[in-house]
């Protein structure tokens, strides 16, 4: 399969079209940004990283029966995925209260919710990605209530599933964020899961194994991504 024209290009990604018209190439780019983007850097090696993790949690909750635009690893750098028309929403779903939840409300840093945390944000960068809810998501005509019924259905079966799976190798799924789409009237899983959609802490220490070395300057950001691979991986 080979790369047609450049359908969209994200501060992470590009999407190619292909000679079928409902599938895509997916490329996972070095490029690294935090904070809305005004934090920029090239990380040698991230793109792989992060398309090997996706295609293995993609294809792990595949064998769940959790439906997701994922078809299969094209290169180290590419996946073969089902072309969706995406929903401007990010789910976020917490375990931990971290980031920017400790900022906007009174939770101490780093403490386990007792009930996980559904958020929704508006995908729009000059907004910066705003808190939304679901009312908000109807008046502006972004899903329906069925939609945002499955978002959530998903979302509680993926932090399930995905909680033990990394619970099993060490690892604590502080939080995530997830974006849906519709392909041939089916609603899935799109995007990628990784640790720069993740915040993936280790059990044992608490080191953090994610985007947040980034956006902190705490470096090593490589090597947590590939320790996170190493422990997932077969
Ligand atoms: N299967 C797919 N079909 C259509 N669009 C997709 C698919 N998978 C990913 N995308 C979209 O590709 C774009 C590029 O991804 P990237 O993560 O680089 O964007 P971004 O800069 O983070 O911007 P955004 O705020 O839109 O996520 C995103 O808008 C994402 O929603
Ligand atoms: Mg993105």
């Amino acid at each position: 399969m080979e790369k047609k024209e450049l359908l969209c290009e994200g501060k992470a990604k590009r999407l190619f079209s292909t000679e079928d018209p409902d599938l895509a190439i997916l490329e996972f780019k070095d490029d690294t940004t935090a904070f809305d983007g005004s934090k920029k850097a090239e990380i040698a090696g991230k793109g792989e990283l992060n398309c090997s993790i996706s295609t293995i949690l993609m294809d792990y909750l595949e064998s769940y029966h959790v439906p997701t635009h994922f078809v299969k690893r094209l290169s180290p750098t590419e996946q073969i995925v089902k072309v969706v028309d995406t929903i401007p929403i990010e789910v976020v779903m917490r375990n931990i209260a971290t980031g920017s939840l400790v900022k906007r409300l009174p939770f101490e840093d780093g403490k386990q919710l007792t009930y996980p945390i559904f958020e929704l944000s508006l995908k729009n960068d000059e907004l910066g990605d705003p808190l939304i809810n679901e009312y908000h998501a109807y008046a502006l005509d972004l899903c329906t209530q069925e939609d945002i019924r499955i978002m959530f259905r998903m979302t509680a079966k993926i932090n399930a599933i995905l909680r033990s799976f990394f619970e099993r190798r060490g690892l604590i799924l502080v939080d995530f964020k997830l974006e849906f789409g519709r392909h041939k009237n089916e609603l899935m899983l799109t995007d990628e899961i990784s640790p720069d959609s993740c915040r993936i802490w280790d059990k044992k220490t608490r080191k953090k194994l994610d985007k947040d070395r980034f956006r902190f300057d705490m470096g090593g950001m490589e090597q947590a991504y590939q320790e996170v691979l190493d422990r997932i991986g077969n």
